[in-house]
């Protein structure tokens, strides 16, 4: 038995960690099963001294056991050793260590600095400083943080890996700082930059595109800790002893793009402004930082109709190019950035809005490399200027955004489903760049509450979100009151708006989803009161009925069931929505109460949770159990959020299986209906519907992006039209993750890897088969380690293949078998006959006539029964009927005619095969 992955606060070995009071988590490997651990030991010291020593405890806890020791000093490196023991009398260690970052914001003692050159400079300040050191020198740490975006570099060289620090938090309270070890520093001369582009802080944002949403100057805040071997110290701090100038990057906006002139040299520099801004506000780096995660190579160059040099990636990404290039001095390159060409093959910028997204190369006559730093782009297409000779290799597009684990895998035997599962995880990777944002490319990259909110759940299998979104659930409780509750955008720089459902409540849903992954009940407490103060706002805006049914919502937001309107909103009462949404919520404070031990509240949020229901019930289900609304989405809610009473669930269940054959086994639901469809289904009984929907490859449906060569998940069923036109609402991404949320679904119902207990401690194994899919293998890596579910359904033959990890336990569902089995860690494989075959026939009742007709075989045979029948005048206007439809009204003998038509097309295609 090994311990392995010893994580303080998430995070490998963390340098300038702030938190107080640090958890250790670590994993249990073992070759053997049933593995448990009985005990841990935990021993913390500093410098060689025991701070802290948990003594051997009897536990089987191995994940956020708390830091028990006395109060950590800043700046301080600590050694962590932990030793655990297990059931089969084995014993491991593991080795790790944190250092304290200035664990507050008023330990800086440096100034604040900025620059006063005229309004009209688009050019990014480059503040810097020459310092002497004298000595012998053991390590050197840089705090810094800044008001805009900032690169620090040390003698000409980048410090850190990171991109796009301080990050984006509601600096009106909130500003984080990073901290950077730097090896290379020599007694002697040295020289420090740093450069600060206008970011979120002060640069052009938002719907309108303004500038200034925080201050109208960049400044920056930094502090270089040398600690000599000799011993001593010595701090070389932001202050008015620094310079300031302009330098190569000439512009640089998010939305905007960057302009870098190599062959600007700049001899002026100026004395910088001292100014102030709270360091109550800095908290040290919460998340993984933003860093290029994958470089792509180009793909292919294609000049377009329009006589446009446009480079394919392949791939809709986050990010920007890097180009190598060796040009004349002063030549001008540029890089303009699209989604898609449009279906003529020309460059279509157009999904990008105002962001115009252009960069910019200035050459210096040598070879040299390009790359922006203070912009990103959303694209899979750029189109090039001012290069006679395109070279291919020259052109390297880096995928960026917030570098968290990878945890989940999911294939299966339909290659659009794994296109699906893998334009997910583009998605997901585009818009975690340190928020959760809308869409990466045009003019909002915002963090839209509610995407976040229907996404959470599918983006936990794929990554690891924990600090990811405990730092933005921070932010959005700092941007949380009582007037407006909590906002559409956090952080919120659209001004102040009363909340909506299923937006606002991410403030609700999001922590829940954090405990019972990853079993972190700290973001529980630490959200607590935002979580409460969601529902109680929307309790003080409720009417006499209980209900809440005043003020704007966005309800089934751009579902396909209300004629496009101005407002968007689906044909679901948004009021239905917003009071399942009331109730939904309110059950999980409940439950966090619970977990929290606040029994008083349990209790109140139970009774009101209760009160809710039967209020749901009166308004909007009639006494025979109809719905109001009977919409796709309004039976979802009614019956996933268990909100319909007992009696009426079954009724309501057949108005959604109605209401999905009148679209054809389509869906028709928007943000709110989507993510929960097929599990709404399955759950009922109805797992079969679910597939049927889900395999849907025409519009509207996952699979019909995919065929349409989706690389990401669109914002729309019908971002791109099935003549190949693009949506024209003016809102129209390609790169949206919220349809994504069926992610969830594939991995907890069809591969079945479910949670029983909080961070996976407990798991159900349940894999669901469907038709159409005969393999599924998908992984997920827990707190505790991975877990596989595997299944195979061929040859009259099932397959399960189950992997858990050591110090958790399974319950396992068995695909057509009624008893659950009990596991302990370890790998099993179960193999058992069964009848059921998911190959779909190709042709079945629902293919039309015209498929049929297509095939000779069929004509010849049809013409064999009723001869002449195929050269009948009035058959072409039958030829997109399905063969049901054309047959609703013929008798019997003509439906045998056509099965038996239908039955040796599909055996000529098995022999084809
Ligand atoms: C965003 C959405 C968002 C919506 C709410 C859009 O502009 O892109 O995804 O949730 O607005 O209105």
């Amino acid at each position: 038995m090994e311990l392995k992955e010893l994580r303080i606060e998430y995070r490998k070995n963390p340098v300038g960690l702030d938190v107080t009071k640090p958890r250790f988590s670590w994993k249990i490997v073992s070759t053997e099963s049933n593995v448990l651990q009985t005990a841990y030991r935990i021993v913390v010291t500093k410098a060689g001294e025991l701070i802290w020593d948990s003594g051997k405890r009897e536990s089987d806890t191995s994940v956020l056991i708390e830091y028990e020791g006395s109060a950590l000093t800043a700046c301080t490196v600590y050694r962590v050793q932990v030793e655990a023991w297990d059931n089969n009398g084995n014993y491991g260690a593991a080795e790790g260590s944190f250092e304290t970052g200035l664990l507050k914001g008023t330990n800086f003692s440096a100034d604040w600095i900025t620059h006063d050159f005229a309004d009209e400079e688009t050019a990014c300040p480059v503040f810097f400083k020459d310092f002497q050191l004298e000595k012998e020198i053991e390590t050197v740490r840089v705090y810094a943080t800044s008001l805009g975006i900032y690169e620090i570099k040390m003698n000409g060289e980048k410090l850190g890996d990171s991109f796009f620090a301080p990050g984006w938090t509601n600096y009106n309270k909130r500003l984080q700082y990073q901290t950077y070890t730097v090896d290379e520093l020599q007694p002697g001369q040295n020289k420090i930059e740093i450069t600060v582009g206008n970011g979120w802080y002060k640069g052009i944002f938002g719907f309108v595109c303004t500038p200034n949403h925080y201050g109208d100057r960049v400044a920056t805040l930094a502090e270089i800790h040398v600690k000599y071997s000799d011993g001593t110290k010595e701090i070389i701090k932001t202050d008015n002893t620094w310079k300031v100038t302009t330098g190569r990057i000439r512009s640089s906006e998010i939305y905007m793009g960057e302009t870098i002139d190599s062959t600007f040299i700049n001899q002026k520099c100026s004395p910088v402004v001292v100014t102030t801004f709270d360091k109550n506000r800095l908290v040290a780096q919460e998340s993984e930082p933003v860093r290029i995660t994958q470089k792509l190579p180009a793909k292919e160059l294609i000049i377009t109709p329009k006589g446009e040099k446009v480079i394919d990636f392949g791939q809709i990404l986050t990010g920007f190019i890097k180009v190598k290039v060796h040009g004349e001095t002063g030549q001008k390159i540029t890089v303009r950035h699209a989604e898609a060409l449009d279906k003529d093959g020309n460059f279509y910028p157009d999904t990008l809005r105002q962001a115009i997204s252009v960069d910019t190369f200035i050459c210096n006559g040598q070879e040299q490399s390009f790359l922006p730093h203070f912009t990103f782009h959303g694209f899979r297409y750029i189109s090039i200027e001012g290069l006679d000779n395109i070279d291919l290799e020259n052109f390297t597009a880096c995928v960026l955004h917030t570098d968290m684990e990878p945890t989940g895998t999911f294939t299966c035997s339909n290659q659009l489903v794994n296109q699906l599962q893998s334009n997910i995880q583009w998605s997901q990777r585009g818009n975690f760049l340190d928020i959760p944002t809308d869409c990466p490319q045009r003019d909002e990259r915002l963090g839209w509450t509610g995407d976040a909110q229907v996404f959470a759940g599918t983006a936990a299998y794929n990554y690891n979100v924990s600090l990811f979104f405990t730092k933005w659930l921070r932010d959005l409780a700092s941007e949380q009151t009582k007037e407006f509750g909590v906002p559409h955008v956090v952080p919120n720089i659209l001004g102040d708006q009363d909340g909506a459902a299923a937006w606002s409540d991410a403030a609700v849903i999001i922590p829940w989803m954090i405990y019972e992954t990853y079993g972190d009940a700290r973001v529980l407490e630490a959200q607590y009161e935002s979580m409460t103060g969601w529902v109680d706002y929307i309790t003080a805006r409720c009417g006499s009925n209980g209900l809440w049914q005043i003020g704007f919502q966005y309800g089934d937001w751009l579902a396909l069931d209300k004629e496009e309107s101005a407002d968007r909103t689906g044909a679901t009462d948004v009021y239905l929505v917003a009071n399942a949404y009331y109730a939904y919520s309110t059950n999980l404070v409940r439950k966090a109460a619970e977990v929290l031990n606040k029994h008083e509240d349990a209790e109140k949020y139970s009774n009101l949770y209760r009160t809710i229901k039967k209020a749901f019930n009166k308004e909007y289900i009639t006494a025979t159990g109809r719905l109001v609304s009977e919409t796709q989405t309004a039976c979802v809610l009614a019956l996933y959020f268990d909100l319909a009473e007992e009696k009426h669930r079954k009724r309501i269940l057949q108005s959604l299986e109605t209401n999905i054959a009148n679209h054809k086994n389509h869906l028709s639901t928007g943000f709110v209906g989507t993510p929960y469809l097929c599990h709404t289904l399955t759950e009922n009984n109805r797992h079969d519907l679910a597939g049927t929907i889900f395999l849907k490859d025409d519009y509207p449906s996952w699979l019909y992006a995919v065929k349409k060569g989706a690389t990401t998940i669109w914002e729309r069923w019908n971002s791109i039209l099935p003549n190949g036109d693009f949506e024209t609402s003016g809102m129209n991404s390609l790169n949206h993750y919220a349809y994504g949320s069926i992610g969830e679904w594939m991995y907890r119902r069809l591969a079945g890897i479910n949670q029983l207990e909080p961070g996976y401690k407990k798991i159900l194994i349940k894999p669901q088969l469907m038709k159409g899919i005969t393999f599924v293998e998908a992984t997920y890596k827990s707190v505790y380690g991975k877990i596989k579910s595997a299944w195979t359904c061929q040859n009259q033959r099932i397959k399960v293949e189950v992997e858990i990890p050591a110090n958790t336990t399974a319950l396992l569902l068995l695909p057509e078998k009624e008893e659950p089995i009990e596991l302990g860690s370890g790998r099993y494989q179960y193999e058992y006959e069964t009848t059921t075959v998911l190959e779909i026939e190709k042709f079945s009742m629902e293919s039309t006539l015209k498929e049929l007709l297509d095939e000779p075989l069929a004509v010849e045979l049809l013409n064999q029964h009723s001869p002449g029948l195929t050269e009948h005048p009035m058959i072409q206007f039958a030829h997109n009927l399905s063969i049901s439809e054309v047959l609703a009204k013929a008798p019997d003998e003509s439906v045998v005619m056509f099965k038996s038509v239908i039955e040796a097309l599909n055996q000529n295609e098995q022999s084809k095969s």
